[in-house]
């Protein structure tokens, strides 16, 4: 009842996106066309979301996030046929592009001009052809729908949105919550119209007329910010948004001694299938998998191969002998 009433609160007071009903036209056909072929759905979400401080926003809280661990499972999980509805952070990685952005060296780097034609390196071939060729099968097949957000209020209306239109799907249907979602925020009728003005001269003229203080504010010459908790939206997509399909979800910290505890409670507090708890620093070649059904199971990358980065959770995707695979995961070059 609290859940569902915190739910009612948050929607009531948090205006949804622009592109919200875009999104959705987008999804219900996307799901819809996906579910009457008879194929397993499942939604990655990816990336950070962002905290504005201010409605015409200039500054804002991130949450750390490249966008790897989604993009590269979206890859697995299409790899072995799924469609894939990809909620991302706007410019964060994407499944495929992935591997020649964001990265030290420009896509251009992989090309050199010949006799008037631009081609790609000998050395990159066979690496690009094998990406191209999953691309492409992907979209050939439009198992592939992008979507987009950048603060934590888009992510969850699309989240919400998105759920309810799998719902029907029932347990066919997996969310994979990879995306590193705010746990405070600003509400609305906190939130100042302007930028916060650091110069005293100034600062009256950025409040909003609002019953309430503004949550982010100067006083003297700090400045306030005195953020509201995030209800925990976990709880509504197991219990009601959609109580029959297979959910996955992330646990992120940088204490080793806390990552399996707090996985453990949230398996327990939201009831749900799969914990994955990874930490900062080793995320790339560790992972631990905490669920009802195999207690705790470490999977990490061969030392030797740690130069490379763990980019995926392979075997969660369509493999019953997952567990057994795992021993042999084979790292990404991503
Ligand atoms: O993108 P990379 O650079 O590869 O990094 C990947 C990653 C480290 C971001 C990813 O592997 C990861 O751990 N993502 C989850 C981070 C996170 O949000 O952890 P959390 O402990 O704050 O939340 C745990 C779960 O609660 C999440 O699945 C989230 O969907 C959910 N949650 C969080 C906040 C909130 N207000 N409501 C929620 O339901």
């Amino acid at each position: 009842m609290a859940a569902q009433q915190a739910e009612n609160d948050y929607f009531a007071n948090e205006p949804p996106p622009r592109d919200l009903p875009a999104n959705t036209t987008l999804a219900r056909a996307f799901i819809g066309r996906h579910a009457a072929g008879g194929r397993r759905v499942v939604l990655v979400t990816s990336g950070g979301t962002t905290v504005p401080l201010e409605t015409q926003t200039v500054r804002y809280i991130d949450n750390f996030s490249a966008g790897t661990r989604g993009a590269t499972s979206a890859e697995y999980f299409l790899a072995h046929g799924y469609a894939v509805v990809f909620l991302h952070r706007q410019f964060s990685l994407l499944p495929y592009s992935r591997h020649y952005s964001h990265n030290t060296r420009s896509f251009l780097d992989y090309m050199r001009e010949e006799r008037g034609r631009v081609v790609v390196d000998a050395q990159h071939q066979a690496e690009m052809l094998r990406v191209l060729r999953e691309y492409a099968a992907a979209k050939r097949d439009d198992r592939l729908l992008i979507l987009s957000y950048v603060t934590i209020t888009e992510y969850l209306w699309n989240l919400r949105e998105v759920a309810k239109l799998m719902r029907p799907l029932g347990p066919s249907a997996i969310f994979y919550l990879a995306a590193a979602v705010s746990d405070f925020f600003v509400p609305q009728d906190r939130m100042v119209e302007h930028k916060i003005q650091s110069n005293e001269e100034f600062l009256a003229l950025g409040r909003a007329p609002s019953a309430k203080p503004p949550a982010a504010r100067t006083e003297g010459k700090s400045l306030i910010i005195d953020l509201e908790p995030v209800p925990k939206f976990l709880k509504q997509l197991v219990d009601g948004w959609a109580p029959d399909a297979m959910i996955v979800s992330f646990k992120l910290e940088t204490d080793p001694a806390l990552l399996v505890k707090k996985a453990q409670y949230a398996l327990n507090k939201y009831a749900h299938h799969l914990v994955i708890g990874n930490l900062l620093h080793t995320r790339k070649w560790e992972v631990v998998f905490v669920s009802e059904l195999d207690g705790e199971k470490w999977i990490r990358v061969p030392r030797s191969r740690r130069t490379k980065s763990f980019s995926g959770v392979q075997s969660l995707v369509g493999s019953a002998d997952h567990a057994a695979k795992m021993d042999s995961f084979e790292a990404d070059e991503s």
